[in-house]
């Protein structure tokens, strides 16, 4: 590491105050609708944080200022639970330039306790960030930086670079096109796409871009506020990888990127329920109706199946249980159709970004039998988690007439299931 860069902290900043208007306006059902694209559902978490995580993972990096849209306090709910004191929120402006400004002008103007330069050593006294440190700018819409690039960024930085960007070279042809025709093919050698986090000098970087502002020019990345001014900041080679979410298509492509890096998380969680026989003439197993010579004690409509299930899934969320959600003290739910439970958990598992790799359910009971039933129950299961039938299945055994099932004194189900997140 050079004198001059080792003597400078370093920090970063993640604009994420944009509207996602590309993304929202894209047509795709379900894009448009509510959030911004930085908290759209991705591997399990959000955008957003996944844009935080490889900033986080860094150590040299000693604060992270994440630049939110005024009142949003989705956003800075998702910071606080994070519980990372290296994080802090501000407010963002209307233009990407200005809430990277905004970004710098916290950090120039808040204390931050410094890193200890030696593991075990007090951190040293709390101080605002200096116009000579480094930052690191990084859009909230990029979730799939990796911890290398980063890397690489604060080597050339150390090496003595002025600035570094995290670009990728062009292999495609490169075409102009003019009232949608090609016009010529542009010569594409030496021509790199500009890709975040890019890291310049504090002080240089928040004069160059009040310079752009107030030249009337709209940036698009901290280095074209740089490049007006002459700063020539070094090209590090980054992944293709680390792509930007601009329209839903590339949420799905960075899915299968982490997805790819192994991040995808499985859950598995198991359900059980039981229920005494009472007065009536039928019970209700997987949302089918089937007539019995005696009926079922419960405050719902004592469906042992569907609780079985939504109780494996909010175990696999690590969400609680069945009576949490849907208390039997509450008299909405009494008689309740439980397929409505079922609907209900089915959206919470997918608002955290999980889905059914599978679900396997047993119940135990002496009768009444349900073999003729099965499909009918897999189909509604299956209607309720928006999955697949081949993903579930029901099987039942009996108890060799041992213990209360086997006196027929009521009927249980047991439940397994896999999700992916
Ligand atoms: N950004 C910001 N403040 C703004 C506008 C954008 O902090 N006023 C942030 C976005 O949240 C994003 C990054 O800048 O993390 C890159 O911008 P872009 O991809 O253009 O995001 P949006 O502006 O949100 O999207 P769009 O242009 O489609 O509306
Ligand atoms: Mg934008």
């Amino acid at each position: 590491m050079s004198e001059r860069a080792q003597a400078h902290r370093v920090f970063a900043v993640v604009p994420a105050a944009g509207r996602g208007e590309r993304f929202a306006s894209s047509g795709t059902p379900g894009a448009g609708a509510g959030q911004p694209k930085q908290y759209a559902a991705l591997g399990g978490s959000t955008v957003l944080d996944w844009s935080l995580r490889a900033l986080r993972a860094e150590p040299r990096i000693e604060a992270i200022v994440v630049a939110l849209r005024e009142g949003d306090r989705d956003g800075a709910a998702l910071i606080a639970a994070l519980r990372d004191p290296r994080l802090h929120v501000t407010t963002g402006g209307g233009s990407r330039q200005e809430s990277v400004l905004r970004g710098l002008e916290y950090l120039a103007t808040h204390a931050m306790p410094a890193m200890p330069t030696t593991p075990g050593a007090p951190a040293a006294a709390a101080a605002p960030a200096v116009p000579e440190d480094f930052v690191l700018v990084h859009d909230a819409a990029r979730p799939c930086l990796s911890v290398e690039e980063v890397r690489a960024l604060l080597a050339a930085l150390a090496a003595g670079a002025p600035g570094a960007v995290l670009a990728a070279p062009l292999f495609d042809t490169v075409k102009r096109e003019q009232g949608g025709a090609v016009a010529d093919t542009v010569d594409r050698s030496g021509l790199w796409r500009a890709l975040t986090p890019q890291a310049f000098r504090l002080g240089e970087l928040r004069a160059a871009l009040l310079a752009a502002a107030a030249a009337g020019v709209a940036v698009t990345d901290e280095s074209q506020a740089m490049e007006r001014g002459g700063v020539r900041a070094v090209l590090v080679p980054g992944s293709p990888f680390n792509i930007k979410v601009t329209r839903p298509e590339d949420l799905t492509m960075a899915e299968v990127v982490l997805r790819g890096r192994g991040v995808s998380r499985m859950r598995i969680g198991q359900g059980c329920d039981v229920h005494a026989f009472g007065e009536g003439d039928h019970v209700v197993l997987g949302g089918v109706r089937l007539a019995h010579a005696r009926g079922i004690v419960a405050h719902s409509d004592g469906d042992v199946i569907i609780h079985a299930l939504c109780d494996a899934i909010l175990g696999a969320l690590a969400a609680g249980d069945i009576g949490q959600h849907f208390p039997d003290t509450d008299p909405r739910y009494r008689g309740a159709d439980s397929r409505l439970f079922l609907r209900q958990v089915a959206v919470r598992m997918r608002e955290a970004g999980f889905a059914l790799v599978n679900a396997d359910i047993t119940v135990l009971a002496e009768a009444p039998r349900i073999a003729k039933h099965r499909a009918a129950m897999v189909e509604n299961l299956a209607a309720d988690l928006g999955v697949e039938a081949g993903c579930i299945n029901v099987k039942a055994t009996t108890t060799e007439r041992l213990g209360f099932l086997g006196r027929g004194e009521g009927l249980a189900a047991l439940a397994t299931v896999m999700l992916q997140g």
